[in-house]
């Protein structure tokens, strides 16, 4: 029998950890995560989001997710006055939020929030996004949860972009993990099942493949779907 590689176990180790302690990864990684050149790295998803957002009509966007305020960042700088709407953005770390405020002052408003139970009111916020979160949540019912929230919390849509799996993969889709911290799942389903309407959708192929979706918020009728599905 072969025996198990130091690398192999530090490695198995470190999905379990992953797994059971998703907050604490994104704990530890706040404290370095805006120093490091690829995540911090501007990509091509990021100017279809600030053409996308920009040209709609907002006085409130939300974006759910915002770590370290990159986007936030970008964004503010897309808007200007007297269009700039008042931007707020959540994140379930402390660290990521903290290294958000050391970028952006008090410009937009930051708070510690869960996406699957968001602490707002319902139709808060014209516009929502969310950029590399929901990948993160490691149930399809968590990722259901957390669109009912978009949906509860938004006004007019939201923007949904995360990581798919390269096309043509045969990887055990939906919720096949790469890293044991991002997952695939299928959001084109999650957001029917929700009754939402994908109003535009398109992909990019980067190191990874990632999908973007404007998303429509359910109709009366589609809203009693939502709850039956999510039951
Ligand atoms: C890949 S980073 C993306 C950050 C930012 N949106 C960007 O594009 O630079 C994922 C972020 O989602 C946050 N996150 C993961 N799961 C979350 C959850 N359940 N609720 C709120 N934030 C979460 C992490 O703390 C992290 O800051």
């Amino acid at each position: 029998m072969k025996l198990p590689t130091l690398a192999g176990i530090r490695s198995l180790y470190n999905r379990l950890w992953r797994y059971r302690r998703p907050r604490a990864v994104w704990e530890a990684w706040g404290r370095s995560y805006a120093a490091d050149p690829y995540l911090s790295k501007h990509f091509p998803q990021d100017d279809w989001l600030r053409e996308t957002l920009t040209t709609r009509r907002a006085e409130r966007v939300l974006e759910v997710g915002c770590g370290t305020g990159r986007l936030l960042d970008f964004l503010l700088h897309a808007w200007t006055n007297p269009h700039r709407p008042r931007v707020v953005g959540v994140d379930f770390s402390r660290s990521m939020l903290s290294a958000a405020r050391r970028v952006l002052g008090q410009s937009p408003g930051l708070a510690l929030s869960d996406a699957i139970a968001l602490p707002f009111q319902s139709k808060s916020f014209q516009w929502i996004y969310t950029h590399g979160c929901l990948m993160h949540l490691r149930t399809r019912g968590a990722v259901s949860g957390a669109l009912r929230e978009l949906c509860r919390v938004a006004a007019d849509g939201f923007l949904l972009i995360e990581e798919t799996p390269p096309v043509g993969s045969e990887l055990p889709y939906p919720g096949f993990t790469p890293n044991g911290l991002a997952y695939y799942w299928d959001y084109e389903a999650l957001l029917s099942e929700a009754g939402c309407r994908v109003l535009e959708q398109r992909h990019f192929r980067n190191i990874e493949t990632v999908g973007c979706w404007v998303v429509g918020l359910p109709t009366p009728d589609s809203s009693t779907r939502t709850r039956i599905n999510f039951r």
